[in-house]
């Protein structure tokens, strides 16, 4: 979910609702904001996207100069006008990112003692809390300070009371929130890019903070109630501002922008002096034991990528699981060994809580992130910067390969210094990685036709299967995510040895197998592979480089055929056909691109 909140001096609604639009990657299922507006507390909700709320006001506007909202991403209770933020009872509004997780208890209490709950939701607990210590004749910073000792879990909150007119309260235990300083004004949000029309003075939050913030200034408080000071930065958010384009999506804006940000990624993190080429940004690889990884979704496909590299080139044994099972797994992790973590937003919350785990149990961390200004990237020892841009498409793409871009440029860098690799060897990987702009833009420049005529055939399948070996294994997993996501095709990626282990029983003339071979030293394996699946019907698609596409004897039913290109780069050149192919399905299916249903880009709750 998202939230801002604005202490303004002029009206704020149409501002709230700008700033909204700016975090609907947080969640999209509902949205509302309620506002002070002569000496009571008013509010607007709608079901859905934020044109609906904007349609809602236009209807019925709400005036205001002080004002809170939220855009909604569903964990307790059912995506419905009822359920949308902000809750409000007895004078008290509340909008919450994050999960209370011991709501249930707290619902009875409050129940029992008279509290009539208008929704299904966690939240409410919270305005009634706050409610009840009001009533008792708490004062608004007691009551608050009060609440947040009551309830467990993970939030941002933002709270109006009735009866303060010029003052918002902020919290935080887990989900970002970034204070905005403005003139005589001052904001609060979920992220500082909801904030940068506003201002680019900024102030974050720590866990366990709780904030008054008013006209003029903020203060911060601790968990135990103590006054804390905390910097305030100059955020470069502003450079963010994205719009589409000529593109029709951001998704496809993002796709086609991939040769210029995985060039910019390239730039920080190799350097060619005189006739060397070599990497920048290493970590102390040379004496660890072992390398763990984790992430969610995209990002762990991009490490489970980044795991062969690691292996093959360094000769350095990964460990590496999603984030949500990384974290729970006690895992026995050598305190000499080092953990990176990767995360687009640098806010996933299982991701995070992966990092704190490592460090507590003294782990060297690395962050591999797109947003330098995020909780990943401010609490990990080193941070590996992705340089992919603003991205608003809820399906991964170009944050895909410049985590790859960053990902490679770590194992070249740790070859190096593990001394597995030569000067010559590594220079030579990273000449290849520096090819990779020019044949993207190549790529994408060409294969467009044949994607479109795949995407036809697709759009019409209720199944499909990708398969490919090594490093075009996690690709064809990350395929099938990307069509699921986009176009709600039920899609699988397997090693293709694993087809004849069970999933070679669905295949039959309905269902396309898309195989992913480049021609590299798994070729031949991976074509068998693909024989046994034609034997049986099934509707083959073959995505291949020039040597490939020559050598493969098998009248598939459509080859794309991509340059030959050096093995390092081949997961980042074919990354391309298959981002497109899910892109163009989900469009010929008039599909939600950019907003998927049921998901959200930053995922800040467990
Ligand atoms: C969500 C997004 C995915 C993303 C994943 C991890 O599920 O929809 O696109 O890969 O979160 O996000 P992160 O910001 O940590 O990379």
């Amino acid at each position: 979910c998202g939230i801002v909140g604005i202490v303004g001096h002029q009206p704020v609604s149409e501002r709230l609702v700008d700033a909204l639009k700016r975090l609907e990657y947080r969640g999209y299922d509902s949205a509302g904001l309620a506002t002070l507006c002569e000496g009571s507390l008013h509010s607007r909700r709608a079901k859905g996207k934020l044109v609906n709320l904007e349609k809602r006001l236009k209807e019925e506007p709400l005036s205001g100069i002080v004002g809170i909202a939220h855009t909604r991403w569903a964990t307790h209770g059912a995506p419905t006008e009822r359920n949308a933020h902000p809750h409000i009872a007895e004078g008290v509004a509340v909008v919450h990112n994050g999960i209370i997780e011991n709501f249930a208890e707290l619902k009875d209490e409050l129940a029992a003692a008279g509290a009539e709950f208008q929704t299904d939701t966690d939240t409410e607990v919270v305005v009634h809390l706050l409610a009840r210590y009001r009533r008792e004749g708490m004062g608004r910073g007691e009551a608050m300070h009060a609440m947040l000792k009551r309830v467990r879990g993970a939030y941002a909150l933002a709270v109006l009371f009735e009866d303060d007119p010029s003052t918002i309260m902020a919290a935080r235990n887990g989900p970002p929130l970034a204070i905005g300083h403005g003139d005589g004004e001052m904001f609060l949000g979920s992220d500082a890019i909801a904030l940068a029309p506003f201002t680019n003075a900024v102030t974050y939050l720590v866990d366990g903070d709780w904030a008054v913030i008013g006209k003029t200034g903020v203060d911060i408080f601790n968990f135990d109630g103590h006054p804390v000071e905390r910097p305030r930065q100059t955020s470069l958010a502003g450079a963010y501002l994205a719009d589409k384009g000529k593109y029709r999506h951001f998704m496809e804006k993002e796709i086609h922008e991939q040769p210029e940000v995985v060039a910019r990624a390239l730039g920080y993190h190799t350097s060619f002096e005189g006739n060397r080429a070599d990497t920048t940004s290493c970590m102390d690889f040379a004496g660890i034991p072992s390398l763990a990884i984790s992430a969610c979704g995209t990002a762990y496909l991009a490490g489970l990528i980044a795991k062969y590299w690691f292996e093959r080139y360094a000769r350095l044994p990964v460990e590496i699981d999603v984030a949500s099972e990384f974290r729970y797994r006690e895992i026995p992790l050598p305190p000499q060994s080092a953990a990176l973590f990767i995360s687009q937003s640098g806010e996933t919350a299982d991701t995070l809580a992966s990092l704190r785990y490592c460090k507590a149990r003294g782990l060297k961390t690395g962050a591999v992130v797109n947003s330098r200004e995020s909780s990943i990237a401010r609490e990990a020892d080193a941070v590996f910067p992705i340089f992919a841009g603003p991205e608003i498409g809820v399906a991964s793409t170009k944050a895909f390969t410049c985590q790859l871009v960053a990902l490679a440029t770590l194992a070249i860098g740790a070859a190096r210094a593990r001394g597995t690799a030569t000067q010559d060897e590594a220079k030579a990987l990273v000449t290849s990685l520096a090819e990779m702009p020019g044949v993207m833009g190549r790529v994408l420049n060409s294969i467009k036709p044949d994607v479109e005529l795949l995407s036809r055939e697709l759009s019409k399948c209720h199944d499909v299967l990708y398969i490919g070996r090594g490093t075009s294994f996690p690709l064809a997993m990350e395929g099938a995510l990307k069509l699921k996501e986009i176009s709600y095709i039920h899609a699988e990626g397997y090693a293709a040895g694993e087809l004849k282990h069970g999933p070679l029983a669905l295949v039959d003339e309905n269902m396309p197998v898309i195989v992913i071979a480049p021609h590299d030293r798994f070729f031949d394996k991976t074509v068998s592979n693909m024989q046994e699946a034609a034997a049986r019907g099934g509707r083959i698609i073959l995505i291949t480089d020039e040597k490939g596409a020559a050598a493969s004897k098998l009248d598939t039913m459509h080859t794309i055929v991509l340059p030959v290109v050096d093995e390092i780069i081949a997961p980042m050149i074919f990354a391309l056909p298959i981002q497109l192919l899910a892109y163009h399905t989900a469009v010929l299916m008039g599909k939600d691109v950019d907003q998927p249903r049921n998901l959200a880009k930053s995922v800040t709750v467990e």
